[in-house]
């Protein structure tokens, strides 16, 4: 077990600034189990599953098991409105499996996006692909390092299930959880799947954009794991629905703000390098928006900012790119949109029938969601 001292006790009662931590405490908890049985296969592998471990211990904000959690206690899951109250702990667990899903997804994500930075570090690629050069190995050392990245990936996402199942809840709320749980793993995939297409197509209108931001996040960090925790407690349509309309608005904008940090962003506070999404040439809302009104205002610029998507040479480049878009308006247009969306999303909660003090919790998550003020 993790050392008690160290991590919050796991309670409904237990305040939300505690939920992070005590999210680390039950991987912690997780990992340790599963020490023995990856020692015994080799060395070798202990050696990824130790960067595995301190890629999802050592960071992360942990939205997306504080949502499922609060979704939990917002459908009165510890009071046992609507279902059989199941053990808090193994509720906690089941949430916390959220994290593995992330973990695969932001592994997987840094080899398809070609990020060396993640969370403040080195990403994982680029950890084994170091080691495969210290060592002087054979064969070409970022292959191998995508190699043992593309590895500790699956080995997350196989490791979600199993923390998901072996949480400890009963047959009957993982048979409630298990639609959304399926439905957030496909829809995360198809939503990176039609962002790179977008990438490499040069697709760049503003409606694939937003279907991909819908998709690859707010889908699986905040639609389904408050989804999840509603259906662990058995609520009814009127809560899921609620959650659904919230997490889906709330979601895009928290993809939103994150295209913002992408081109405007201090690395020191975001852990990825500056101006990452121009240097990848990546099609997001912001960029299409800038697209969009500079091809009325300043043809030239939407030209040359076109051309130079994915094909930046050095800081200067990135800096008179993200200087255009600024000059286009599309930064401001994306936070009265985000401010839309924010709105829009804590609406939906106000008239649901969710735990009267759980929905001021929710609308606070949200708002912090979409500031990045988390
Ligand atoms: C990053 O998610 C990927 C997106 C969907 C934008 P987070 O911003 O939640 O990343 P961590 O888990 O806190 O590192
Ligand atoms: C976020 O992808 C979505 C997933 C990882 C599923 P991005 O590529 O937009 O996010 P960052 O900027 O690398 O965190
Ligand atoms: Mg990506
Ligand atoms: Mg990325």
């Amino acid at each position: 077990m993790a050392d008690s001292a160290k991590y919050p006790v796991i309670d409904p009662g237990m305040s939300p600034r505690d939920v992070p931590a005590a999210v680390t405490g039950a991987l912690t908890d997780f990992f340790d189990a599963r020490s023995a049985m990856v020692a015994d296969i080799d060395e070798e592998f202990s050696r990824v599953i130790g960067a595995l471990s301190d890629f999802t211990l050592l960071g992360g904000k942990r939205v997306r098991p504080a949502f499922a959690w609060a979704g939990w206690l917002g459908a009165g899951g510890d009071r046992g409105m609507h279902a059989d109250v199941e053990d808090a702990e193994a509720v906690f667990r089941s949430v916390c499996a959220l994290e593995f899903i992330q973990a695969c997804a932001l592994i997987h994500d840094d080899i398809i996006d070609a990020s060396d930075t993640r969370r403040g570090n080195p990403t994982v690629h680029k950890i084994f692909e170091a080691r495969h050069r210290d060592n002087g190995w054979r064969g070409d050392a970022v292959h191998y390092g995508h190699s043992v990245a593309i590895l500790a990936g699956d080995i997350a996402l196989a490791w979600a299930d199993d923390m998901f199942h072996g949480s400890g809840l009963t047959d009957a709320a993982r048979n409630r959880a298990r639609e959304p749980w399926w439905r957030m793993r496909t829809e995360v995939l198809g939503g990176q799947l039609l962002d790179i297409t977008a990438e490499a197509s040069g697709d760049s209108r503003v409606g694939v954009a937003e279907k991909v931001n819908r998709y690859k996040t707010a889908a699986y960090t905040i639609e389904r794991p408050l989804h999840i925790g509603a259906a662990i407690a058995g609520a009814g349509d009127d809560i899921v629905d609620a959650y659904r309309e919230f997490g889906m608005d709330i979601g895009i904008a928290f993809q939103l703000r994150d295209d913002q940090l992408g081109v405007f962003g201090d690395p020191e506070v975001t852990g990825k390098p500056a101006g990452d999404d121009l240097r990848e040439g990546k099609r997001t809302v912001l960029v299409a928006t800038a697209l969009e009104r500079l091809r009325v205002t300043d043809p030239d610029g939407a030209h040359h900012l076109d051309e130079k998507l994915g094909r930046v040479d050095g800081l200067d480049d990135v800096a008179e790119l993200r200087d255009l878009i600024h000059a286009s308006g599309a930064d401001e247009q994306i936070e009265l949109e985000i401010d839309r969306l924010t709105r829009r999303g804590l609406e939906a909660l106000e008239s649901a029938p969710i735990v009267e003090e759980q929905r001021e919790r929710l609308a606070d998550m949200g708002r912090r969601a979409t500031a990045r003020a988390w």
